[in-house]
C-alpha cells in the first residue's frame, strides 16, 4: 500500500545519533521506497517555542536540511521544506488550538519535562506546540508519521483532534486519522555518559552524544569514553535488565547494523566492555563519518540549500494551502 508519510525535525542544531537512529534512517528508508509519498518539514516554528539566536536558527534550519540530504534523503523524490515558509502550518494550528480541550494538553508529558519547574516562564507556544504538530501532519492527509518513541503521546494527540474535528463539523474523515511508525527495538539511543538518560542536544556534556557533524576520531573518542559497567558482556536478552549502559551499546551496534539483538548478543556474550567498544566505534565512524562529511560539504552550498527549500515549500504550499482552504469553508468562514 502507497503511504504519505510527514515527519518533522527541529532545527535546533546539534542533530545527534538519537535523531539519527530513532528517526532520520527511517525517513531514508521511506524516501527509498518507490510507493511512497514523503514530506520532510524543518520545523522552525516550533524550535522558536524556548528562545532561539537569530544567526543560528538561520544556519540550523540550513543545517538540519543539509543533515536530510546527507543521510540519503532525495530532494527530487521527497518534499524537503522549512514550517515557516508555508503560512496553513500556523493558521491550522490556531484553529485546532479552538478545538482542543486544556485537558488534553494539559496531559503532554513533554511540556512538563521541558517547561521544569518554573511552568509560569515557559511560553504558551511550548505549551501549544504539539497542536501546531497535529497541524503539520493534518493539513497533508498523512497516512504515517514516523518518529521517536517520545513523540508517541503528542501523535495520539494528533489522533483525538482530528476525530474530534470531524466530529464536531459533522464532516467523517475529512482529517485523516495517522498512524505512528514508531520502530519496536532501540527506539530511544541514551546518552553514552548515562543508559538511563536519552540521548539529547540539550545534554550539557557533549561526551553524551554521537553529533552527526562528529569527526572519526571524536566519535572513537567517545565511545572509549562511554560509561560501562564492571561485568562481561551477557549472551541473553533478559541479563540486561539493570544494565542500561550495555544494553544501549549493544542497542546501538545492532540498530547501526541494521541487525537483531539476540545476533549482537550471540557475537558480545562473554566478551569484554573493551571488544564491544572497538567494533562500536568502527562502525559508527564508517556510518557516520561519511554522512559528517557531506553535511559539511553542503553547508558550504547555501545556495543549493535554499534553492531545495524553495522547491519543497512550493510544492508543500500547493498540498497545504488546498487543504486550509477546505477547512476554513468548514468552519464557516
Ligand atoms: P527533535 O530533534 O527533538 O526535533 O527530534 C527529532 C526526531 O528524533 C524525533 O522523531 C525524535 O523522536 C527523535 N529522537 C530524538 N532524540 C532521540 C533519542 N535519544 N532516541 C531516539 N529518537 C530520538
Ligand atoms: N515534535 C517533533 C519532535 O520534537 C517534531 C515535529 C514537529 C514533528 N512537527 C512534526 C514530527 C510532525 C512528526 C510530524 O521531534
Amino acid at each position: 500500500m502507497s503511504k504519505k508519510i510527514f515527519s518533522g525535525v527541529q532545527p535546533t542544531g546539534n542533530l545527534h545519533l538519537g535523531n539519527y537512529l530513532g528517526a532520520i534512517k527511517n525517513f531514508v528508508d521511506l524516501n527509498n521506497d518507490n510507493q511512497n509519498e514523503c514530506i520532510f518539514c524543518v520545523v522552525d516554528l516550533h524550535a522558536i517555542t524556548v528562545k532561539q539566536d537569530k544567526d543560528q536558527l538561520k544556519n540550523n534550519i540550513r543545517e538540519t536540511t543539509a543533515t536530510f540530504i546527507a543521510s540519503g534523503i532525495d530532494s527530487s523524490k521527497s518534499i524537503i521544506f522549512n514550517q515557516s515558509k508555508v503560512h496553513a502550518h500556523a493558521e491550522g494550528s490556531w484553529i485546532l488550538s479552538c478545538m482542543a480541550p486544556m485537558g488534553w494538553l494539559n496531559r503532554m508529558t513533554q511540556f512538563k519535562e521541558k517547561a521544569g519547574k518554573d511552568k509560569e516562564k515557559a511560553s504558551v507556544g511550548l505549551y501549544i506546540y504539539p497542536i501546531l504538530m497535529a497541524s503539520d501532519i493534518l493539513l497533508y492527509d498523512a497516512t504515517h508519521v514516523p518518529v521517536g518513541e517520545d513523540q508517541k503521546q503528542h501523535l495520539e494527540l494528533t489522533r483525538d483532534i482530528a476525530q474530534k474535528f470531524n466530529k464536531d463539523f459533522d464532516c467523517e474523515d475529512f482529517l485523516r486519522v495517522p498512524e505512528p511508525l514508531i520502530k519496536k527495538d532501540f527506539s530511544r539511543i541514551m546518552s553514552l555518559k548515562d543508559g538511563l538518560k536519552k540521548m539529547s542536544k540539550s545534554d550539557p556534556s557533549d561526551l553524551s552524544r554521537i553529533n552527526l557533524t562528529d569527526t572519526k576520531d571524536q566519535i572513537i573518542n567517545k565511545i572509549k569514553k562511554a560509561k560501562t559497567d564492571s561485568f562481561p558482556l551477557p549472551n541473553e536478552e533478559h541479563k540486561l535488565k539493570d544494565r542500561p549502559e550495555a544494553e544501549n551499546l549493544l542497542g546501538i551496534y545492532s540498530s547501526v547494523l541494521n541487525q537483531t539483538l539476540d545476533k549482537t548478543l550471540d557475537e558480545f556474550g562473554g566478551k569484554n566492555f573493551s571488544d564491544l567498544k572497538s567494533q562500536l566505534a568502527e562502525v559508527l565512524s564508517s556510518k557516520i563519518s561519511p554522512i559528517s562529511d557531506e553535511i559539511k560539504k553542503l553547508i558550504n552550498d547555501q545556495n543549493y540549500l535554499d534553492k531545495v527549500l524553495a522547491e519543497g515549500a512550493n510544492k508543500a504550499n500547493e498540498i497545504a494551502g488546498k487543504k486550509i482552504k477546505e477547512m476554513k469553508k468548514i468552519i464557516g468562514f
